[in-house]
């Protein structure tokens, strides 16, 4: 893959609405990303996939919802407002600053050759005030990570729904971090958004049960029609572990710009519970009925990226291809991600009867899935449009239409069309795009 794709996927989600540089109008804030209109059902389709896979279709996972604002003694057990840091040099000509780990040489900037200063830690966690008055007592911070989230509500899950190990918590939500070196498009920002499994069990299990998950992550991705050459996994080496983590293994994928983390499977231990008890001074442990053990369980983690997931999707769904002496750009999202699931098109768009016939059927399409209308332009011009946005099928309403009451449902990959009696179409739809709508 070339850096040439990666133009060419930034500049799709530009010109069709996935993705825009937020506050553009004022030149822009930069590495900041807001998600347009096919961007935001694509993200909204990744998450329920993901939600799917993580909380509905298993007995042992209970969703949550935190805020994103914590108490700030949180941040103090869970070890960020110590350990959360990067190294970073600044250099004393140019001014521009580096993170430490990605200089070749420390000494000298790599810009404008000027000296550098002596690579002083930076903490990453955005922090302000809570209420009007700023001072020390009232600081607080963005959340870093959503896992804190869950680990503070250990004992409410226990209270309120009485699980036994195994079990886990999982939320989708926010996460801020003030990153020295964001970059790659959505790949690394400071706002961005995390879908993270806590998953507790007994320190026995830990090792079983994180290969388990990174088997269990990695089928995801490929579930989603991900390509597998595209994606790797990577066992972390000691020395880049977090502070919290006995071990983590990332799920890679193949991006334009190098193999890149795209979620990360930790073994966190018992360090999260064991700090929350000790700050908090409440008993996290868990009680066994059956064999009377109280203990703290370890917790495997499954920590991906909203953003950088939708961002590899995009990446491997983008196909080119020669059709007679036209290039033809389709993005191949699987049913399940594609933002419009089927168009409806009408031939003549001058034909009253046949945009009235395309509209009824477009508007009973549109409440069993995202079915898009469009008229404004010749047909071969609409499809084109279609298929860049990934919409599955399009279908064609035409003169015949109006006599036998068949429409063309034409298939974005094969380009095959089949005419489709108008009374059988949801049902045939829904039938192909095989997907939870
Ligand atoms: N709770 C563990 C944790 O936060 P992490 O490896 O720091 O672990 C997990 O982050 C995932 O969050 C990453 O694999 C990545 O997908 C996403 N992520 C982290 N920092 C990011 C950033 N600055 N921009 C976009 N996504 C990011």
């Amino acid at each position: 893959m070339s850096e040439n794709l990666m133009d060419k996927v930034v500049s799709l989600c530009k010109r069709r609405g996935f993705i825009f540089q937020s506050s553009e109008i004022y030149g822009g804030l930069s590495n900041t990303w807001d998600y347009g209109p096919f961007g935001v059902e694509l993200k909204n389709n990744l998450k329920r996939a993901w939600w799917r896979s993580s909380v509905h279709e298993r007995e042992d996972i209970f969703g949550m919802d935190a805020a994103i604002l914590m108490h700030p003694k949180a941040w103090e057990a869970s070890g960020h407002v110590k350990n959360f840091f990067d190294l970073k040099s600044d250099c004393k000509s140019c001014k521009k600053r580096f993170k430490t780990a990605d200089l070749k040489d420390k000494a000298k900037c790599p810009e404008c050759a000027g000296l550098l200063t002596e690579a002083r830690p930076f903490n990453l966690m955005f922090a302000t005030h809570q209420g009007p008055v700023e001072e020390e007592g009232n600081l607080i911070y963005l959340r870093p990570e959503t896992a804190q989230g869950m680990f503070v509500n250990f004992l409410n899950i226990l209270d309120s729904r009485h699980p036994k190990l195994p079990f886990g918590l999982a939320q989708i939500g926010k996460a801020f971090r003030n990153e020295i070196t964001p970059g790659n498009f959505t790949f690394r920002t400071r706002e961005f958004e995390q879908m993270e499994i806590e998953y507790f069990t007994h320190p026995s299990n830990a090792d079983k049960t994180l290969e388990e998950w990174i088997d269990y992550r990695f089928s995801w991705y490929l579930g989603l029609g991900m390509k597998n050459e595209n994606l790797r996994k990577r066992p972390h080496s000691n020395d880049e572990l977090a502070h919290y983590a006995k071990a983590c293994t990332d799920i890679e994928y193949n991006f334009p710009f190098g193999w890149s983390e795209l979620e990360g499977i930790a073994n966190r231990t018992d360090f999260d519970l064991k700090q929350h008890s000790e700050v908090s001074g409440k008993d996290m442990r868990y009680f066994d009925d059956a064999t009377k053990e109280r203990f703290y369980p370890y917790i495997i983690e499954p920590s991906g990226g909203v953003d950088r997931s939708v961002l590899a999707f995009l990446v491997d769904a983008y196909h080119e291809e020669k059709v007679k002496d036209d290039l033809r750009v389709v993005l191949r999202l699987h049913n399940d991600l594609a933002p419009t699931k089927a168009a409806v098109l009408p031939l003549l768009r001058n034909r009253p009867e046949i945009v009235e016939l395309a509209k009824k059927i477009s508007g009973d399409l549109k409440k069993s899935f995202v079915c898009a209308y469009d008229d404004t332009g010749a047909i071969g011009k609409l499809y084109r449009r279609q298929d860049e946005v990934g919409t599955i099928y399009c279908v064609t309403v035409d003169v015949q239409s109006l006599e036998d009451k068949q429409v063309t449902v034409r298939d974005r990959d094969t380009m095959l069309q089949e005419r489709i009696s108008i009374e059988k179409l949801k049902e045939y739809l829904i039938e192909k795009l095989e997907t939870v709508l």
